[in-house]
């Protein structure tokens, strides 16, 4: 499996393509219908699974009557959806026909490091890159976004973001909703500052940075969903670059959260609230009876301060939005309960682990701003590293590593709660506080090139908080 600079030619379609869809009929006054975004089509040479894609401008009615200048790929706005399955070796084409270089990262997906899609990986304009591998993890809910260093935040914000879904056709993953485009349905959240013309306002402001009143779902804002079936499930993506969702229902009822970044819960968690920061994936199921509408909104987010400080601040998560009405249909198909028991997740390995401490502030992690030329952390293969990670600053941060998945440990000392107790790559750091992770960095051994870890607030990624790691072989073996 290569990752070489190359031309990404042909677009070439075969094998599946969009999902099904709900029949229509006349919608609620005043919402569009939920856009789902395509399945993309791909192409088997050699048993590579080729999918396309296409860094290209374009424009998109975000809200009704105005036009917006976009950036998308292979479309208007955000992506089409890549699906492939445990085991599969798959390849990507990508192409930018943007006026500036780019780069493609495959969040949340264990692969070599030059595939990685990071800074390090840039897409000059009218070139290609053709990363290849094969897909080593259980069934999640997987993501692809921009990561030329200094401009994440602004590529991300004018709409280069897709699912990339993984399925390992285990018993709990069919027996959840899983008809794409029917009762199981992306959830993409972005937010928009647009100006009076349509344009969108691209001033980063201090503290929030790209941060508006527009809350989109799927590249729209006012969406509804019809739904045919008793029970849909909503594969909820935070694609904005900085704000913080605390999300639920506006009748306040449960719904069963069954998946997180790296996939299935050990069992379905039933909340009412749920807390969503930049880069997070949350899978879950929501209930509906025939006629009655429910709505998945934002509600404003209580992030614990430190006492005697005041509200924490630093990330747009003190407001209200309606995200997506779900329009049941009058009469509903029955959907299977969610089995009780989902995946198994061992626990967490510890033992003779490395432990390595990160403080972020500022816009550094351990005092350093980001730097292309220093690693900051060799990890090896299979060895067991133990990072503790604290947030010194009275405002919100998370916190997201590349390449292999971790358990949290703790959150301020104490146990994770349950939707934080599977396999994640991004997690929210407390302001004035700390998460305890542990994770294992598996395969790829190479010294050569790193992956990062680094806050997924996208504007303080940009500014410099991250950093670089690199896995070696054991006895510094390197490959
Ligand atoms: Cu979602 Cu390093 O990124
Ligand atoms: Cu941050």
């Amino acid at each position: 499996a290569g990752c070489v600079a190359g031309t990404a030619g042909r677009a070439a379609p075969d094998g599946e393509s969009g999902g099904g869809a709900v029949p229509g009929g006349p919608g609620p006054a005043g919402y569009r219908r939920l856009p789902v975004p395509p399945l993309a089509e791909s192409r088997t040479e050699d048993g590579v699974r080729w999918f396309t894609l296409e860094a290209r401008p374009g424009r998109a009615d975000i809200v009704p009557g105005k036009s917006t200048p976009t950036w998308g790929y292979s479309q208007d706005l955000l992506g089409p959806t890549l699906r492939a399955r445990t085991g599969e070796t798959v390849g990507v084409r990508v192409r930018n026909r943007l006026p500036e270089p780019t780069s493609v990262h495959w969040h949340g997906m264990h692969l070599p490091a030059a595939c990685d899609g990071g800074p390090h990986q840039p897409i000059a304009p009218d070139a290609g890159w053709e990363p290849s591998w094969t897909i080593a993890q259980p069934a999640a809910t997987l993501w692809y976004h921009p990561h030329p260093h200094g401009s994440t935040q602004l590529h991300t914000y004018r709409g280069l973001a897709g699912l990339f879904l993984v399925d390992d056709g285990t018993a709990a993953g069919t027996a959840l909703p899983h008809e794409y485009g029917v009762d199981d349905l992306p959830v993409i959240l972005q937010d928009k500052k647009l100006n009076a013309d349509g344009t969108l306002d691209e001033r980063n402001e201090a503290g929030t940075g790209l941060t508006g009143p527009t809350v989109t779902v799927n590249g729209i804002a006012g969406a509804y969903a019809p739904v045919a079936t008793d029970r849909v499930r909503l594969r909820i993506l935070n694609g904005s670059t900085m704000r913080v969702y605390n999300l639920g229902l506006d009748d306040d009822g449960e719904f069963e959260m069954v998946a997180s970044d790296g996939g299935l819960l050990a069992a379905p968690v039933r909340l009412r609230r749920l807390l969503l920061t930049p880069g997070e994936r949350a899978e879950v199921v929501v209930r509906l009876q025939a006629g009655r509408p429910r709505t998945l909104r934002s509600f404003p987010a209580p992030l614990p301060a430190r006492k005697g400080r005041g509200p924490s601040a630093g990330a747009a998560q003190g407001e209200e939005f309606e995200l997506l009405r779900l329009d049941p249909r009058p009469q509903l198909r029955a959907g299977t309960a969610t089995p009780s028991a989902l995946a198994v997740i061992p626990p967490p390995v510890t033992a003779s682990a490395v432990a390595r401490t990160f403080e972020l502030d500022g816009n550094t992690i351990n005092g350093l701003p980001m730097d292309m030329e220093r690693i900051d952390v060799t990890a090896t293969v299979d060895v067991p590293e133990v990072w503790t990670v604290t947030n010194t600053h009275n405002r919100v941060h998370n916190f997201h590593v590349h390449d292999n998945h971790f358990q949290v440990l703790d959150v301020n000392g104490g146990p994770p709660p349950p939707e934080l107790a599977g396999w994640k790559d991004t997690v929210s750091v407390p302001p004035s506080g700390s998460v305890r992770l542990a994770v294992v960095f598996r395969d790829y051994a190479d010294p050569r090139n790193p992956y990062m870890y680094h806050c997924h607030l996208m504007r303080h990624e940009d500014d410099g908080m991250m950093g670089q790691f690199v896995v070696v072989g054991k006895g510094g073996r390197t490959g």
